[in-house]
């Protein structure tokens, strides 16, 4: 039986009641997924104010954290259902000893996109590790081009540091480089402008993600909150702008087009214009976790089956059983938004 629900993006779609135990990896909400997006590690060596406050230590042991042979035989197992792209996050993932190892082996199952998303400092000297083994791209977070300021909100981050990791990435071919900057009220609002200047000189595309209150010591509040509406009327006030098609309608990203300065700009509007229903992500933790979703308060653990020698199909119907929990709009069958059970930092965006 199906029965027509309206979700959060205003769309019609179609709830099912029986979970598939064939076929694409569906949730009850019809939301086939395709992304996976692999934690590697919850260790970071910056704190960014949006993300791990100082002192915090990371939980995920070095026993619990998932082997490179372990990794691989779930993402095989979730190439076989339909995963086509893979993006490897963090906390940092370059913190990750011997990287490009599994980089490599994820490479051999010749995915549509196997992407990285990283605070650059340790780029300049892995770039062409990372190039070699097979990843196709990387997105680096800058979220000031202001030294001292940039130093305040990663704390331990170094800009020059990072923009020479990103002349790196782009020497090497690791392209298109996106670069991820969370817009802060009265942090680094102000830089909107010359973000996109910078964009233009360094042949990168600039996202403005919208803070999300995601950060372990809570320091999200509304005061500091910067929709992308207001980050386009920012931009209005420079230069004209004309709104991209969305070619993939699952991307949180919208584009825009600045045409005077022959550049395209993306905003991320996770709270404002919330994309959930549209969502084709499944999250790999480092410890081995299923999420469903960035705002999950549950997860269903691959650790103990596979260290326990599970076999593919009992691997695929804990996965399938995972997603058949997912609920309609970040973390909660209503229009509230859940508080995740782990932070930014534990689940790598
Ligand atoms: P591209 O494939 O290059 O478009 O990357 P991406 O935007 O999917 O990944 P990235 O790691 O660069 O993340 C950019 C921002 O999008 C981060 O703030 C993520 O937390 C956020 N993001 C990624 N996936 C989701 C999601 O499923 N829900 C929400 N709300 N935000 C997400
Ligand atoms: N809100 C929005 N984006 C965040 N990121 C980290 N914490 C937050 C937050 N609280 C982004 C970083 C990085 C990506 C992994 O997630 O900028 O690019
Ligand atoms: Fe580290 Fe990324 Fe979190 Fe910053 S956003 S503290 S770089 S995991």
């Amino acid at each position: 039986m199906i029965e027509q629900v309206v979700n959060t993006n205003g769309l019609q779609i179609k709830r099912l009641h029986t979970m598939p135990t064939s076929g694409p990896l569906v949730d009850r909400f019809g939301r086939v997924h395709t992304d996976l997006r692999l934690s590697v590690t919850d260790r970071c060596n910056f704190r960014c104010i949006y993300c791990i406050p100082d002192g915090i230590i990371p939980t995920v042991s070095k026993r619990s954290l998932l082997s490179f042979e372990e990794i691989v035989k779930v993402t095989k197992v979730l190439k076989r259902l339909g995963i086509k792209t893979v993006r490897i996050t963090g906390g940092e993932p370059l913190v990750r000893n011997n990287l490009p190892e599994l980089i490599s082996s994820l490479a051999k199952e010749n995915f549509e996109d196997l992407s990285l998303t990283t605070n650059g400092y340790f780029l300049k000297s892995m770039a062409s590790h990372l190039k070699s083994a097979g990843l196709k791209r990387v997105n680096i977070s800058i979220d000031s081009l202001d030294a001292s300021k940039f130093a305040s909100i990663r704390k331990r981050g170094s800009l020059n540091r990072v923009l020479d990791g990103l002349n790196e990435a782009r020497n090497v071919g690791l392209k298109p480089i996106k670069v991820n900057v969370v817009v802060m009220a009265g942090i680094n609002d102000d830089e909107i402008i010359s973000l996109l200047n910078f964009s233009k000189l360094n042949d990168v595309i600039v996202r403005f993600i919208e803070f999300m209150p995601l950060d372990s010591n809570g320091s999200w509040s509304i005061d500091k909150f910067y929709s992308a509406n207001k980050i386009l009327e920012t931009v209005r006030k420079v230069w004209e702008i004309k709104e991209l098609d969305k070619a993939d309608k699952s991307e949180p990203s919208s584009y825009y087009e600045i045409p005077e300065l022959g550049i395209v700009f993306g905003t991320i509007a996770s709270l404002s214009q919330q994309f959930c229903g549209s969502c084709n992500r499944l999250r790999l933790t480092a410890d081995g976790s299923i999420r469903n979703c960035l705002f999950a308060t549950d997860e269903t653990s691959l650790l103990e089956p596979l260290r326990n020698g599970v076999s593919d199909d009992r691997l695929e119907l804990l996965i399938r059983k995972s997603l058949w929990t997912k609920k309609l709009s970040h973390g909660s069958d209503d229009t509230k938004v859940a508080k995740p059970s782990r932070s930014m930092s534990m689940v790598g965006g």
